[in-house]
């Protein structure tokens, strides 16, 4: 064995003094007592699954003064997230092969953790998405308009899954119908009139939508940050092969709140009523939410302080999701095993990818955290490129060590490795 880790490490769900053996990059062996090669002793630290985080927004190519593939994956590993997948509404898009391609060779030299790149599905390319599954992570549909999205006619949801049952990849869905979200466009000067233009109607339109035309879909179906109370009650007895994901920005904001800089708060979809946010919430707690997602959105601060019709939607959260969440998990608001449910385990199995458990033959990806280590969000920690977070201030427990396939990445808060570690998981 080439490594051994000693702790508190949550193994079977529960947390276990115990020592994991790692070879090659992976689990090989949970014993009470392994010495290996090398061994490290986190004695009175907890030693959890890294997260895994199915949806961001890394810019890369063609927005790069928002964040490109090194930030990114930088803020993703300092917040515990071992393996992120990036989302297609790039400039270029990723549509085609040629994109898909510059795209993974891009994140290879700049990543410093894992990562798996979605295709875009368009009207365009339907009957490309046989060929493009061979080498994507994944598909990503937008049903209603978004930032820089691509479009999918919903006429076309029915052809779409078809083409797509050879691939065996997840089918990732933003949930907004877009001829209800045209039906009340108008001006908007705050979050209120962003609300009233993007009601629940549209996101419980689009999942109607996508329920019935999946019926025969053999592919892994994931509807994105789901925002409603109303969208939740569509999708509480949903087929087995679909899950929904939420973010950190619905469940723990609401409108009602004085939010502020407003621009910061506009999002697709928007942020809703309490009402809507506690559904959200007991979803996470009861297991209806199979999935939590940071929608990982950044906008510099220059494109953010304009008027509040013209700014961009879209929050930043790949560094804080998993922080925030240990600190809630410690405070009893949810727990550690659902947080790991929802942030690791889960997503690894949408995306098909073997991490996200402290299991033998899995990848050795685990973070270590102090729970006395408590400390707050502050953006200039972050290293995100935009420089802002909506959470600033909020109480959070950031992982003292990060290691991606046995390797450790972070120690002490302190990066160790060199962009170019990160690997695309999916390579043919
Ligand atoms: C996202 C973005 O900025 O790329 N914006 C957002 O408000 N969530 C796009 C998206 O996920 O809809
Ligand atoms: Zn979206
Ligand atoms: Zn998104």
């Amino acid at each position: 064995m080439d490594l051994t880790v000693e702790g508190k490490a949550y193994i079977d769900g529960s947390f276990q003094d115990c020592c994991l053996g790692i070879t090659d990059g992976k689990i090989t062996a949970i014993k009470k007592i392994l010495k290996g090669d090398k061994h490290i002793t986190f004695s009175h630290k907890l030693i959890l699954p890294a997260g895994i985080d199915i949806h961001v927004h890394f810019r890369d190519p063609g927005m790069t003064h928002k964040e490109d593939f090194s930030t990114g994956s930088l803020a993703a590993a300092f917040g515990g997230v071992s393996c992120y997948y990036d989302m297609p509404n790039t400039i270029p898009q990723t549509t085609d092969m040629l994109s898909l391609l510059d795209k993974i060779n891009s994140s290879e030299k700049k990543s410093f953790v894992d990562f798996g790149i979605y295709s875009g599905i368009s009207n365009r390319n339907i009957q490309n998405i046989a060929k493009i599954g061979e080498k994507c992570s994944g598909f990503k549909i937008y049903l209603g308009s978004t930032t820089n999205s691509l479009m999918l006619n919903s006429k076309n949801l029915r052809d779409v899954f078809k083409a797509a049952n050879s691939t065996n990849k997840p089918i990732l869905i933003h949930a907004e119908d877009d001829q209800c979200l045209i039906n009340y466009k108008s001006d908007e000067r705050n979050l209120t009139d962003h609300l009233k233009c993007r009601p629940s109607e549209c996101e419980e339109t689009a999942i109607k939508k996508i329920l019935t035309s999946s019926k025969t879909s053999k592919n892994k179906i994931h509807i994105c940050h789901l925002s409603s109370f109303e969208g939740l009650e569509l999708l509480k007895d949903k087929q087995k092969n679909i899950s929904c994901g939420v973010t950190p920005h619905h469940l723990l904001l609401n409108i009602e709140k004085n939010l502020s800089p407003k621009t910061w708060h506009k999002v697709n979809p928007p942020i809703r009523t309490d009402i809507d946010r506690a559904a959200l919430f007991d979803g996470i707690q009861n297991g209806s939410i199979d999935v939590l997602e940071s929608d990982h959105a950044p906008h510099t601060l220059d494109e953010k302080n304009i008027e509040f019709n013209d700014a961009p939607s879209g929050i930043p959260g790949v560094e804080t999701l998993f922080p925030m969440f240990l600190y809630l998990a410690k405070k009893e608001k949810i727990s550690f095993g659902r947080l790991i449910s929802l942030f690791c385990e889960n997503p690894a199995e949408i995306v098909n990818v073997p991490k996200g458990k402290l299991e033998i033959g899995k990848d050795a990806d685990f973070i270590v955290i102090d729970y006395k280590d408590e400390s707050k969000v502050k953006s200039e920690h972050l290293h995100s490129k935009c420089g802002w977070s909506p959470f600033e201030g909020w109480p959070a427990i950031f992982p003292t060590h990060v290691f991606v396939r046995g390797e450790k990445l972070i120690e002490e808060h302190e990066m160790l490795e060199n962009q170019g570690f990160g690997r695309f998981v999916d390579k043919w």
